[in-house]
This record gives structure tokens, C-alpha cells and sequence, in this order.
């Protein structure tokens, strides 16, 4: 029985993966390094310096450590501005009516986001008091697809990982749930993996009711 949500932030709560994506772009521009959404795809759900190691991959120039940090703040610099134009409205379809159903089923929800600046989205879209329990980049060793994070959130509620469904939308998020030893329902860029127990190409299409099912016999 499926007794906790755990929810990834960026790209299943909030379109800030578009924000990341348009700050990395901005980043390898100016430092004339190719990027494309493509590469873009392999940073879904990895944290801010790998997803830099990732970037520099086809980069010619060799870059210190020091370089690597200021390339990494910059990047963070121009998502934190994009991420202040966020307001309530900017909840991906499904999200209010999947939150509101699971909290009157008295199912305890938690975030688990590889994401540092996860409080700032939370406040900025006013969930800052929804969730049982958040976890964020700031709290872990290890990145997705670690089972890390999903295993702090099913302790922060206090349900072992059988009892616990988590909803992502990168590759690697899934790996890490199903590492966990959860339940995953895949949503948007990772639609279409077949590790997931269940798919949707968003939680507009998937009530709080079809969550609570996936996966029981
Ligand atoms: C994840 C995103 O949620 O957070 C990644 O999917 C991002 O793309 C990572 O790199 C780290 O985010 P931040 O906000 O700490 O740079
Ligand atoms: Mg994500």
C-alpha cells in the first residue's frame, strides 16, 4: 500500500528544468563551449558541479578548479534570477488537484530535489508549508541516481521505502527510486522509460486516485 508521494521539484512541481536549460545555454555561449538540449537531457535530476563536468565535456580549454566553481556560481546566477518570476500559477498542470487529493487521503507527501535552491522555488510558489518532509541538495553526499535522497524522505516520514511511490522526471531519478526499493510513476521527459512502474506525460492526466493504485495487485 502506497502510504508516502515523494516528488522531484524541477520539472515535475515547477517548469524550472527550462530555466536550468536556459542557463546553461546562456553559460556555454558565452564561454563558446556547444551545448544543445540533447546534452541537456543528461543534466535532468544531477547536481550543479556535475551537471558542469557534464557541460565541459566539449569544451577544448582546461579549466581549474577555481574556474570550474566560478563557471558553476555563474550559471546559478542566472537561474536565480529566472527563478524569482515564479508565482503560484506557475504549478505544472495536475500538480494542486495530485497535492490536494493526497493530503485529504491523509498520504504524507515529501521532496526529494537535487536542487540547492529548492526552498527559494518552494517559497516563490508558496509550498513552502505543504510537504511532510523536504530534502534537497543541500542535505546529501551522493546525487541521483543514489538512492540517497528517497531513502532520507521515506525516513524524514517515517515509512519504510515499500510504502513509498516517487514521481520524477529524469533518467536518473528513476534508477535512484527503484534503488530505494519504490515505486516511480515517470512523468514528462522520462515518459517513456520502461524501469518505471507506471508512465504519464503529466500529473494533469493521473488523479491522486490512479497514483494511490500504481503498482498494487
Ligand atoms: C535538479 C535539476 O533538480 O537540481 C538539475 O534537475 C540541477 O538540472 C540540480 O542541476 C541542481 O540544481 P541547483 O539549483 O542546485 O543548481
Ligand atoms: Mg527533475
Amino acid at each position: 500500500m502506497i502510504r508516502a508521494v515523494i516528488f522531484d521539484l524541477d520539472g515535475v512541481i515547477v517548469s524550472t528544468d527550462e530555466f536550468h536549460y536556459q542557463g546553461w545555454q546562456r553559460l556555454a555561449d558565452e564561454e563558446a563551449v556547444p551545448f544543445d538540449r540533447q546534452v541537456n537531457e543528461r543534466l535532468r535530476g544531477v547536481s550543479r558541479q556535475q551537471s558542469l563536468e557534464i557541460l565541459l565535456e566539449r569544451d577544448s580549454r582546461r579549466r581549474s578548479d577555481g574556474e570550474k566553481h566560478a563557471l558553476a556560481e555563474r550559471k546559478n546566477e542566472y537561474y536565480r534570477a529566472l527563478i524569482q518570476t515564479l508565482v503560484p500559477g506557475d504549478l505544472l498542470p495536475g500538480v494542486p488537484a495530485v497535492i490536494a487529493g493526497l493530503k485529504d487521503r491523509h498520504i504524507k507527501i515529501a521532496i526529494a530535489s537535487s536542487s540547492k535552491n529548492t526552498w527559494t522555488i518552494l517559497e516563490r510558489v508558496g509550498l513552502t508549508d505543504t510537504f511532510d518532509a523536504v530534502v534537497t541538495g543541500n542535505d546529501i553526499r551522493e546525487t541521483k541516481p543514489s538512492p540517497e535522497i528517497f531513502l532520507k524522505a521515506a525516513h524524514q516520514v517515517g515509512l519504510p521505502p515499500a510504502e513509498c511511490l516517487v514521481i520524477e522526471d529524469a533518467a536518473v531519478g528513476v534508477e535512484g527510486a527503484l534503488r530505494a526499493g519504490m515505486r516511480v510513476l515517470a512523468v514528462g521527459s522520462a515518459a517513456t522509460d520502461p524501469r518505471a512502474t507506471a508512465r504519464a506525460d503529466s500529473l494533469a492526466t493521473f488523479p491522486a486516485s490512479d497514483i494511490l493504485m500504481i503498482g498494487e495487485v
